[in-house]
């Protein structure tokens, strides 16, 4: 059975990872420090795995997490732009700095390919849709940098080490398991927490932001399509849907769906903000397979039912 090593793997897409991993018969290790992840989160298939409490900020201890693996998932980080100018320092050196050691200790240990979560933050604020992977980025947060320098250093490992890597540029990932309880959560968490309890969402901006909004089980899919293609070592590939949805729309659609009427409040746009987000997908169906099976509508449906189910609304 191949060993598959999942940095992050008790964050929200990691875990989601982990379990389709485990479905298609892999052996799974986990690595994570538990800051912005949750053991509850591969709470059935706890006794299936490896879990490792590592940090990834300590170089030292990846090694023999990684040891045996043919294949690292890395997608541990601190994946928010507000958080990431509020608290530069820990977002660069978890970010930046600790996939440099991910990446060095999957060299060292011979691992025949791995997957980086990359960000569609890196392409900024260029006024062209869909965005392509052949456009100069134009970061506009340090998360953004971060994410974008963790690419580069992916390639370089492939073309300086031998290692195989391929990085998939995320598009606003949502789905079950996604934590809402912080300020930096993910909007779709917020807007579900919001939904089930009544209260009022706060949207920055006038709403008509879009994002190219990427249900979890389809992005899990792409990086396990994304460890075996051939011939895509070394490269980039937009992970999205190729659709983009306004907030307002997202919200207005969750209030139909749960037949209630709830205005949303709207505050100053946020800092760092890029105003439009969609993935031009030919590439990564082209050479990865990449094949989303979730309609925003599908997937809004179960990414609500699983709040229903595990988020009591008194406690949201
Ligand atoms: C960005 C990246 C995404 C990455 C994510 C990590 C882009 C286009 N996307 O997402 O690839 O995975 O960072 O965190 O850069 N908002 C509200 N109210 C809220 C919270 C957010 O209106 O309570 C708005 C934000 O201002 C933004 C949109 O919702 O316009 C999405 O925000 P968020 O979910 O934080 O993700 P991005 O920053 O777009």
């Amino acid at each position: 059975m191949a060993k598959c090593v999942v940095t992050g793997g008790a964050g929200f897409i990691g875990s989601t990872l982990v379990r389709k991993l485990l479905e298609g018969g892999a052996s799974v290790a986990v690595i994570d420090n538990l800051l912005t992840g949750h053991e509850k989160n591969l709470f059935e298939v706890r006794d299936r795995i490896e879990f490792h409490r590592i940090d990834i900020r300590d170089a030292a201890a990846l090694g023999p997490a990684i040891r045996g693996a043919e294949v690292v998932y890395h997608l541990a980080a601190i994946p928010s732009v507000p958080r990431s100018i509020d608290d530069p320092v820990l977002s660069h050196e978890v970010n930046i700095d600790g996939t440099f050691n991910v990446l060095q200790a999957a060299a060292q240990a011979k691992v025949r390919r791995v997957v980086y979560a990359a960000s569609s933050s890196a392409y900024g604020d260029s006024e062209t849709l869909p965005k392509i992977e052949t456009m100069l980025p134009r970061p506009k947060s340090p998360y953004a940098v971060q994410k974008l320098l963790g690419e580069y250093y992916a390639s370089v490992f492939h073309s300086c080490f031998d290692l195989e890597t391929v990085a998939l540029r995320f598009f606003n990932v949502y789905g079950p398991r996604q934590d809402p309880s912080s300020p930096y959560s993910g909007v779709l968490s917020l807007f579900m927490k919001h939904l089930l309890a009544r209260t009022q969402p706060t949207i920055f901006g006038d709403g008509e932001q879009s994002r190219d909004f990427t249900y979890v089980e389809d992005v899990a899919g792409l990086c396990i399509k994304a460890s075996n293609a051939p011939g895509a070592a070394g490269k980039m590939y937009n992970a999205g849907n190729g659709g983009r949805f306004t907030l307002n729309f997202i919200w207005d659609a969750l209030q139909k769906m749960e037949g209630v009427k709830l205005e949303a409040k709207y505050g100053p746009p946020r800092a760092g903000d890029v105003r439009h987000s969609m993935a031009e997908t030919t590439a990564a169906v082209a050479e990865l397979g990449h094949a989303p099976q979730f309609t925003i509508e599908e997937g809004l449906k179960r990414t609500l039912e699983w709040y229903r189910q595990t988020q009591p609304a008194a406690a949201v």
